[in-house]
């Protein structure tokens, strides 16, 4: 349980959580950290916090650089529990800890824990002196709850980012440049397209904030911290928050008897053919939050179900929710589906699609199990659409 050095000074001391595979639905296959980040001045200062069952280790780490009980100040920069559920086991400590938040933070700190902690809320624009370092608080509405903020400290040219940046990594390496950066961005990937993908607008203006700030270290809350990518995670930031596409079809479906597979690899031939990279996504293999991953940068968007007892099959209902949930926009669609009789579930499809804003392509409704001649047709049907 030992603290990292950032900077002289400045220690991350968070939480490993080695065992999380689940995060609100959110599959998280490498697990995840909550990370905490002390900073000692003539005001001693954490920023964020770690879920409960990890305090014993955040305070672990912070005890082999000063006695816990001497923080003068928190600076909490989101509420999710995630970041919030130690506190309660720092204010056994150290009950003179003063809290800076956003005004929304400190209200949902209230609501969260009913306790008459000193909280101070902060908004953008707003500075507070540690000593010989200062930290500038910017709000960031919704990147990815509404008390949302980052932290800047100029003299050490560290952003605290919170969620922003963040990634589902357990792991003993703490900066971008020890771990395997193809793994590293994938799970960014991941984390934006699963948390931050609704919110692409605050992200750009969080983006244009932070343009005109010199910055070496990001220190995000989950994962990895960035000091020798940051150029790479930036770019990357700008191309997901404007729902910018690559050239690239995924097409998910679940199937009962096999026809909507049938279905499924008729259109992939007519990307084939059309020269479009093509992802296939049974449902009942790959997890929703990893596919999820793909659609952030794929322009076509197929979805696919038989009916069932009028209607679509479940796992395609839960898939529905999850996406329309997370807003992905300026993509294009497609539903299909095979039918014994009734035949709703491409309507119902067509309907969410639709819903998320998106163009839609012909869609492709086939009865029983469609014969050789009949995909083709709807192949050469779809070709001429692409
Ligand atoms: Fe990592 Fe929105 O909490």
């Amino acid at each position: 349980m030992l603290p990292i050095k950032i900077k002289e000074g400045i220690y991350w001391v968070g939480g490993i959580d080695w065992d999380l595979r689940n995060f609100h639905g959110y599959l998280t296959q490498r697990g995840s950290t909550y990370n905490s980040y002390l900073i000692i001045d003539e005001k001693i200062t954490l920023v964020d916090n770690v879920k409960y069952y990890l305090a014993e280790e955040q305070i672990a780490r912070i005890a082999k650089i000063i006695d816990p009980g001497k923080i003068d100040y928190i600076i909490q920069n989101h509420i999710e529990m995630d970041h919030t559920g130690s506190l309660p086991y720092i204010f056994k400590k150290a009950p003179q800890v003063k809290i800076f938040a956003s005004p929304k933070g400190v209200e949902g700190l209230s609501k969260h824990y009913q306790q008459n902690w000193d909280c101070q809320p902060v908004k953008t624009g707003e500075v507070i002196k540690l000593g010989k370092r200062s930290l500038h608080f910017i709000q960031t509405p919704m990147v990815h709850w509404p008390d949302n903020m980052v932290t800047y400290c100029p003299e050490e040219k560290i952003l605290f980012s919170n969620d922003a940046f963040g990634q589902h990594i357990a792991s003993s390496e703490r900066f971008d440049d020890e771990y395997p950066f193809n793994i590293l961005m994938h799970e960014a990937e991941k984390y934006y397209a699963n948390i931050v993908l609704p919110y692409g607008k605050q992200v750009q203006n969080a983006l244009k904030v932070l343009q005109d700030v010199d910055i070496d270290t990001i220190c995000p809350s989950h994962g990895l911290i960035w000091r020798s990518k940051i150029p790479q995670i930036l770019k990357e930031y700008g191309k997901w928050s404007q729902n910018q596409v690559d050239d690239k079809a995924l097409i998910i479906y679940d199937t009962m008897w096999g026809s909507t597979r049938k279905i499924a690899y008729a259109i992939q031939d007519a990307f084939e053919i059309k020269g479009i990279h093509t992802k296939m996504f049974n449902l009942q293999q790959t997890h929703i939050s990893d596919i999820m991953t793909e659609i952030l940068t794929a322009k076509y968007i197929c979805v696919g179900s038989p009916t069932l007892n009028n209607n679509i099959l479940p796992i395609v209902a839960a898939f529905l929710v999850y996406f329309k949930g997370l807003a992905p926009k300026n993509r294009i669609g497609l539903a299909f589906g095979s039918y014994g009789w009734g035949g709703q579930s491409v309507g119902i499809i067509e309907s969410d699609l639709k819903q998320c804003g998106f163009e839609l392509m012909t869609s492709i409704r086939m009865q029983y199990i469609p014969g050789k001649e009949e995909l083709q047709k709807e192949t050469d049907k779809l070709i001429e659409q692409i």
